[in-house]
């Protein structure tokens, strides 16, 4: 969101990054690639270090080898790579120690010093950490005094979802928070802001009058948003058993595309201005019951000619557990612009595809002229696709070339591959650019996450307190066929 100007006047003053849980597969993955990748453009200030911190005993060196491997020539390819990613790893260091430990922090607070006496480094906390720490790591941070800065430096938190597991728990994580860091200083990740294709959104919205006067429940007849991966938990049995879809993807990531698909326009391209108007949108939505839902479960199936295991049958989770792996909803948003509109939202583990999509399906043409000829011609369709590729299309209607008239249904399409020549950078790059230059327009801001919690809170509660079985569908397969009875009670083809 931020225009990346402003990294360049405060280039002077350095800058220390901790990165809590630096062992772990999101920092190694992730967050020391989006900053190697930024190192690269330049876009970090001329002073900076990042120290990792975690609990296992590691060397520098070792540390170091372990981040290397995971880095990418994405911007310097060519020979240059190798010295650009040896300057980087320099200022790469690991300190290793408990996250209630004061000497750990002692000593990771004279890492982050070494820039000379007079020079007060800018501090950015990276919590790349168990949900269940963060509380722990922020107390001990400030008995050790680490997120202190004189008038001159600023200190910033990042934090990654889940944010609580419910209504309850996140309010209390975000008041205890709030004892160390002001909601000003509290950068809350959903990586899924950071992607290009959904940045895009406010774009296409609202730099194209075209969607201005058709944005609304009188040309819309639904929205399906839906996210699919072909993989099981993968290594994450604990985390995911403990969580399920809802929470884990539904209640954030989803919630938040809706909420940038149905906001109005902000006044101005500034955080507070756009953040107030999500919440708006999620205010809008009332909470979900048990008859809007639908979980689910995989079961073992076959997939891209191999044999997938259940959930069930995956490592570490409980034989009998009920966590869903699959959830479809559908909402509804109490305002002019969208009342009547259903907002269809689904997301599952073990699917068909790898697909991230947003499809805003129009209503049909009044006494349409074409009839019979149009019979069975679907209605407009408006597809913006996060992944796996890029990709917004636009379905019309068109005559199919002929004596006769025959209609058919063509795609207006914008491929990203195609039509850009250029790296789409990764949604992380995006955010920590965004952090360094206190740009709040993609983070969660505390209101938005109690109104989202709002919305999904109940229906967990009774889905967990009524032990509700979700329904089994075969790895690989397109979902449980209860989705597919959800959408249609609702006139939707799923
Ligand atoms: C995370 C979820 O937020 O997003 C994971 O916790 C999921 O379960 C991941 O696999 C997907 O992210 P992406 O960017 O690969 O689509």
């Amino acid at each position: 969101m931020a225009s990346h100007s402003s990294i360049a006047e405060a280039s002077n003053q350095p800058l220390s990054i901790a990165v809590f849980g630096a062992s772990g597969d999101l920092a190694l993955k992730k967050i020391y690639p989006a900053l190697f990748a930024l190192f690269c453009q330049q876009l970090l200030p001329a002073h900076f270090k990042i120290i990792g911190y975690a609990r296992t005993e590691l060397s520098h060196d070792a540390f170091r080898d372990r981040i290397m491997r995971h880095l990418t020539c994405r911007y310097v390819p060519g020979e240059k790579c190798e010295e650009r990613m040896q300057a980087f790893l320099a200022a790469c260091e690991y300190v290793s120690g408990g996250y209630d430990s004061i000497e750990g922090y002692r000593k990771l607070d004279a890492a982050m010093k070494c820039f000379g006496p007079d020079q007060a480094e800018n501090r950015l906390f990276y919590m790349s950490i168990p949900p269940f720490l963060f509380l722990d790591v922020a107390n001990t941070m400030h008995t050790a005094g680490l997120e202190s800065r004189p008038p001159n430096a600023w200190s910033r938190v990042v934090l990654e979802k889940p944010f609580g597991s419910d209504r309850a728990s996140s309010d209390f994580l975000t008041e205890n928070m709030a004892k160390v860091f002001t909601e000003d200083q509290t950068y809350r990740i959903d990586h899924y802001l950071g992607k290009e294709v959904i940045q895009n959104l406010m774009v296409l919205r609202f730099a194209n009058l075209i969607f201005d006067p058709i944005w609304n429940r009188s040309c819309i007849h639904h929205v399906c948003i839906s996210w699919g991966e072909d993989i099981g938990v993968e290594g994450r049995a604990g985390y995911f058993d403990q969580y399920g879809i809802l929470r884990d993807v539904m209640q954030n990531h989803l919630l938040q595309i809706m909420a940038l698909a149905a906001m109005e326009e902000p006044i101005r391209l500034d955080a507070k201005y756009i953040r107030d108007e999500k919440v708006k949108v999620l205010r809008g939505v009332p909470a979900l019951t048990l008859n809007d839902v639908v979980i689910g479960q995989y079961t073992a199936g076959e997939h891209n000619g191999a044999h997938h295991k259940g959930y069930l049958e995956e490592e570490g989770i409980p034989p009998h557990s009920i966590t869903p792996t699959y959830g479809a909803a559908v909402l509804k948003i109490h305002n002019r612009r969208w009342d009547g509109v259903p907002f269809l939202i689904r997301a599952g583990k073990g699917l068909r595809d790898r697909r991230t999509e947003i499809r805003i399906r129009f209503r049909e043409v009044p006494a349409n002229l074409f009839t019979p000829n149009s019979a069975d011609i679907a209605p407009n369709e408006l597809v913006i696709r996060v992944q796996p590729d890029a990709e917004i299309s636009f379905q019309i209607t068109t005559k199919v070339p002929g004596l006769n008239i025959a209609l058919a249904k063509n795609d207006l399409n914008l491929q990203y591959a195609s039509a850009f020549q250029t790296i789409i950078p990764d949604a992380y790059e995006c955010l920590l650019l965004d952090v360094l230059e206190g740009d709040r327009s993609l983070f969660i801001r505390a209101d938005e996450l109690e109104a989202a919690w709002d919305i999904f809170t109940p229906v967990l509660h009774d889905l967990e307190s009524c032990t509700i079985q979700p329904q089994g569908y075969p790895f690989g397969s397109t979902g449980p066929q209860a989705a597919q009875a959800l959408a249609a009670l609702h006139g939707v083809e799923w």
